[in-house]
């Protein structure tokens, strides 16, 4: 097989709702039509990026994120599912299970923070991207991620007075982080459910812009086809081609390829 460079993105904010999962799930099915191979990690006892881009219920699957993070064995094979509603797409199933796997973390693991980089470690060369999907907290399965990670998308909720709520603690997080992972970077931050004609937004996009920075260029507009995609368990460009929030995602992830050149 032909080696290649692999990008580690996590996408974390540990504020809920805020469009980590649509982001992962969206990247995924846009970085496979510029003809990447792609592998989402699904790190969130949620597990919704694994409800929509999985061919199983999270609960049913055997080997997911919870059980290759907590064993001593390798399970990276077992783990490692192909077969997705997306094409080209591989996933690394969510679970309830992840729940218990912080505990299970914090009192056996020498590493607490390193588990997922370290079992992740022979897919390096294999996929073009890994997205990893954050839970909504800092805890270790966030840390895990972004220790994993080369760099790391921030989604905000722009149409939220609340958007930036905690997100210098993101930000300090991740310069902890940077002890342990010197290569992580801030990829950038992305503006969700953002119009620009509302003053709401117009604020936080500018708080964003003053606090943290590194905004993209492209903004995620709100749109029900998101609700909708996850519930067919489609990608919006199954779902509907030419719609502006499929092109949102297209124009972000050549952002995301222009600023990783
Ligand atoms: N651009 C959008 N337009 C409309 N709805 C959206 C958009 N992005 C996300 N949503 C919806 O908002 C909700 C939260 O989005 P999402 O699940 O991606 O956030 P999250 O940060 O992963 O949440 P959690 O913290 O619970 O994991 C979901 O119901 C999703 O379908
Ligand atoms: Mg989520």
């Amino acid at each position: 097989m032909e080696m290649t460079q692999t990008q580690i993105i996590a996408v974390a904010n540990h504020k809920g709702g805020c469009g980590k999962t649509s982001t992962v799930v969206h990247l995924a099915a846009e970085l496979v039509e510029s003809g990447k191979k792609v592998l989402v990690v699904d790190l969130d006892p949620q597990a919704n990026a694994s409800l929509h881009i999985g061919t199983k219920h999270p609960s049913e699957v055997e080997v997911t994120s919870a059980e290759l993070l907590s064993s001593d064995n390798n399970l990276l094979i077992d783990a490692l599912e192909e077969e997705t509603s997306f094409r080209n797409v591989s996933l690394i199933y969510g679970s309830l299970n992840l729940g218990k796997t912080e505990d299970q973390l914090k009192e056996y693991s020498p590493r607490p923070n390193e588990e997922l980089k370290s079992k992740l470690e022979p897919l390096v060369g294999i996929y073009d991207f890994i997205l990893i999907d954050c839970p909504p907290s800092l805890k270790i399965l966030t840390s895990n991620a972004l220790s994993a990670a080369d760099s790391v998308i921030i989604p905000i909720e722009s149409g939220s007075q609340y958007g930036l709520y905690g997100v210098t603690d993101l930000i300090n997080h991740i310069s902890k982080i940077n002890r342990i992972n010197p290569n992580l970077k801030l990829l950038g931050t992305l503006l969700i459910k953002h119009d620009k004609r509302q003053n709401v937004c117009k604020l936080i996009q500018d708080e964003t812009e003053n606090t943290v920075g590194y905004l993209f260029n492209t903004t995620i507009p709100t749109s029900t086809k998101v609700n909708q995609a996850a519930i067919l368990k489609q990608s919006l460009i199954a779902l509907d081609k030419k719609s502006k929030i499929r092109l949102a995602f297209q124009d972000l992830t050549n952002e995301i390829l222009m600023r990783l050149k």
